[in-house]
């Protein structure tokens, strides 16, 4: 028998928008399976190709690499619909994902009247409207009575006959109960079923699929998706997705068992960022940060990225006011929502939620992304590279990130300032080329997260990176 393959995971470790997708596209070549194994069409990761500009958003990161098995597990929940556009747009720039792409028949469907409800019930959180948490919600209800509230990939293909009258009744009970109006129920299903037809052939009967690759020799790599922050338990509830995003999650979303786990890597960014509402100590500019970076009750940016565009980022980066180094970052490193361009509001590196992140974890591996952008703080009037090394809560110190939410809005941060750099380092391809305030940065994070820093990112291109000693 061939030796056995192993599972190693790669999570976001902060608020998410860490970058995971590109450091998996570069890892993928040393993998046979990437698998998914949370969440859904809430992720966006961007193609840029000579076709045009696609956003994936249930596909595995892997896709580029025609050699790279896909799965998304049973932990996911699949939008028919956009899956359906997807496979065809990577389709018609020759990254067909046919005899690639499995699709576990156990992950359930989000249906029409999640996303109604999504967009009516999620303002508060500030969710991304894709239905996500209308459709774990509807997993854990099982049924409403006699009526069954979860549908699942392989039930569908079993009869889809049933199972679509089941997604027609829950959309009508819900336009009723709620007094929704939606676009007509008939052409709504009709799309579902077309949509449904292309996805069909992917789905993957076998719950032991996985197991029995892995037991061949399969090395398989977990695509976090959404970052540890914003797990539905561990993460700032009740601002968070509604799935588990840590990686104890991806043996369990991901369809295989525990004993090939090897090792789990997290990915940072530099600075951070967050989308939606929710405690942020490290945030540029705090609670105006927030509510600026909110959208209209029409869904729209309230600040747009083309707004921001022309700002003079040098101007902001002198500023006295906080708020606008936030802008100015924000700028810098194109934070803004790949589908939506929400602007994403901007916050320090926090050492205290890393430290919780990495242990939480049992995180091995970090790389570190945007690292080219710490630069810009030479040039604030601070001076310094500013990190988070601690918590003020109630004027008392704490060393650890608040269950209440509320609590972790009233923290107050410690923010200390490290040596800062003044070189580009965008065009560095090797450690001993790095300016020694940043080599010192490096460690500063190796030493209060207890992992090993091996890799980091100094620009947006797929080459700018450097793989440390
Ligand atoms: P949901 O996952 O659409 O229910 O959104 C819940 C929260 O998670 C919101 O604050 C979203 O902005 C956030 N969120 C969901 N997916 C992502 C992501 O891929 N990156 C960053 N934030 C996300």
């Amino acid at each position: 028998m061939k030796q056995k393959g192993y599972a190693d995971i790669l999570l976001g470790l902060q608020f998410g928008d860490e970058g995971k997708a590109r450091v998996i596209d570069r890892l993928a070549p040393q993998y046979d399976v990437i698998a998914r194994f949370n969440g859904g069409s809430n992720v966006g990761h961007t193609i840029k190709t000579n076709k045009g500009i696609f956003v994936i958003k249930q596909i595995p990161s892997g896709v580029f690499h025609k050699k790279t098995k896909l799965y998304i597990g049973s932990g996911c929940v699949v939008d028919l619909e956009k899956l359906a556009t997807e496979i065809d747009q990577l389709a018609s720039v020759n990254l067909s994902v046919k005899k690639r792409l499995k699709i576990s028949g156990q992950a359930s469907i989000i249906q029409p009247h999640h996303v109604l409800l999504d967009e009516m019930w999620g303002k508060g959180v500030g969710t991304t409207k894709n239905g996500i948490g209308p459709s774990y919600a509807d997993r854990a209800m099982r049924m409403y009575g006699v009526h069954l509230a979860n549908v699942r990939l392989g039930d569908l293909r079993d009869d889809p006959k049933q199972f679509e009258s089941c997604v027609l009744y829950n959309l009508e009970m819900t336009k009723k109960r709620y007094k929704l109006t939606s676009e007509d129920t008939e052409k709504i299903m009709q799309r579902l079923k077309k949509a449904f037809e292309k996805v069909a052939p992917f789905i993957e009967d076998d719950p032991l699929y996985l197991e029995k690759k892995v037991e061949k020799g399969a090395r398989v790599l977990f695509e976090g998706a959404q970052s540890a922050m914003l797990d539905i338990v561990k993460g700032s509830v009740p601002y968070v997705t509604s799935s588990h995003t840590i990686a104890a999650a991806a043996y369990v979303g991901g369809d295989l068992s525990i004993k090939y786990h090897r090792k789990t890597m997290g990915v940072l960014k530099a600075f951070m960022s967050r989308v939606g509402y929710g405690p942020f100590p490290s945030e540029f500019g705090g609670e105006e940060s927030e509510e600026y970076c909110m959208e209209t009750a029409e869904g729209k940016p309230v600040h747009s990225k083309e707004a921001e565009s022309t700002y003079d980022v040098d101007e902001l980066l002198t500023s006295a006011d906080h708020f606008y180094i936030g802008i100015a970052l924000r700028r810098l490193a194109d934070e803004y929502g790949p589908g939506t361009k929400r602007p994403r509001r901007i916050g320090r590196l926090d050492l205290v939620q890393l430290r919780y992140a990495t242990r939480m974890n049992g995180v091995d591996e970090l790389i570190i992304t945007k690292c080219n952008i710490l630069a810009s703080f030479s040039k604030t009037r601070f001076g310094g590279i500013p990190i988070v090394d601690g918590y003020k809560l109630d004027g008392k110190t704490i060393d650890y990130v608040p269950v209440s939410s509320e609590a972790f809005y009233r923290v107050k941060p410690i923010i200390s300032y490290e040596k800062p750099f003044t070189e580009d380092i965008s065009h560095m391809k090797q450690y001993n080329q790095l300016p020694s305030a940043l080599k010192k940065h490096i460690k500063l994070i190796e030493k209060a997260s207890c992992c090993k820093v091996i890799a980091i990112d100094v620009g947006p291109n797929p080459d700018q990176h450097i793989t440390l000693p």
